[in-house]
Parts: C-alpha cells; structure tokens; sequence
C-alpha cells in the first residue's frame, strides 16, 4: 500500500531561479509548450547571489519537499560572481541538512542558460524524480 501512495506523490519542489537566465528558460520552456512537471513553483531572484542558506532552509521548514537554486552559466552572472557564490553555498546548506537528519539531496544547484528550456526541463524532472523516490520531507 506505501507503494501506491510513493508512486502517487507529488513532491513540492522549489525553484530559486536567476531571472537573466533559469527564470528566462522556464519562460522559454513554457512558450515552446515542453511538458515538465507542474509541482515546481519558481521564485524569480536578481541573481543567485541573493539566494543563501536561510531562504532555503525556510523553504524545507515551509513544506518543500525539495529546494534548488539555478542560475548562471560559468561566466555568465550579470553581478560577476553571484552564481559561483550561490554554488559554494548549496554543499554548506547540504552539510546542515545531514546534521539535522534531512538527505543532503532535497538541495542542489543548477547552472541553466536563458536559452536552455530544455536543460530546465531536465533539472526540473531530475529534482521531481529524485525526491518522489526519497518520500516526503519529514
Ligand atoms: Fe544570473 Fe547572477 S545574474 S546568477
């Protein structure tokens, strides 16, 4: 029976998305009418650099089953180094979610250009499937 309830589970999935670049590719994907899973709600940021470990940690404590931040391709970040910064930050707020008990998987970073629908498609799918084979935050 907790089979069929896995196999039915919708996670809630979390998108902080750089507005130059992964918000702009989930637009993309939208007008280009690819299917991707509809549990993602995209929260639109300057940059990534704005995103840090308490807005994803709040996130998780809200109800997301999962949390990603997308941003930037290397070299691309409008304010220089915000998408690195963003990726540094996700292994320390992984870190917090194994000493809390939580499997390090439910963060990750993603680099998603504006023109890469399909790239977000991907992450978006990869993050959706990899939290329904996880089970609901606890
Ligand atoms: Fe896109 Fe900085 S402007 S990650």
């Amino acid at each position: 029976m907790s089979e069929n309830i896995q196999a039915n589970y919708e996670p809630k999935v979390i998108a902080f998305a750089c507005e130059y670049c992964a918000y702009t590719a989930a637009d993309l994907a939208g007008s280009m009418r690819l299917q991707y899973p509809t549990n993602v709600r995209i929260i639109q940021l300057p940059c990534t650099g704005r995103a840090d470990p308490i807005l994803l940690l709040r996130a998780l404590e809200e109800g997301a089953d999962t949390v990603f931040v997308a941003g930037c391709q290397p070299g691309d970040c409008h304010f220089i180094n915000g998408n690195y910064r963003a990726k540094a930050m996700v292994p320390s707020v992984k870190k917090m979610l194994e000493e809390i008990g939580l499997n390090p998987l439910r963060v990750e970073f993603f680099h998603v250009a504006a023109s890469q629908a399909p790239r977000w498609v991907e992450v978006v799918k990869e993050m959706t499937s990899r939290i329904q084979a996880l089970g609901p935050s606890p």
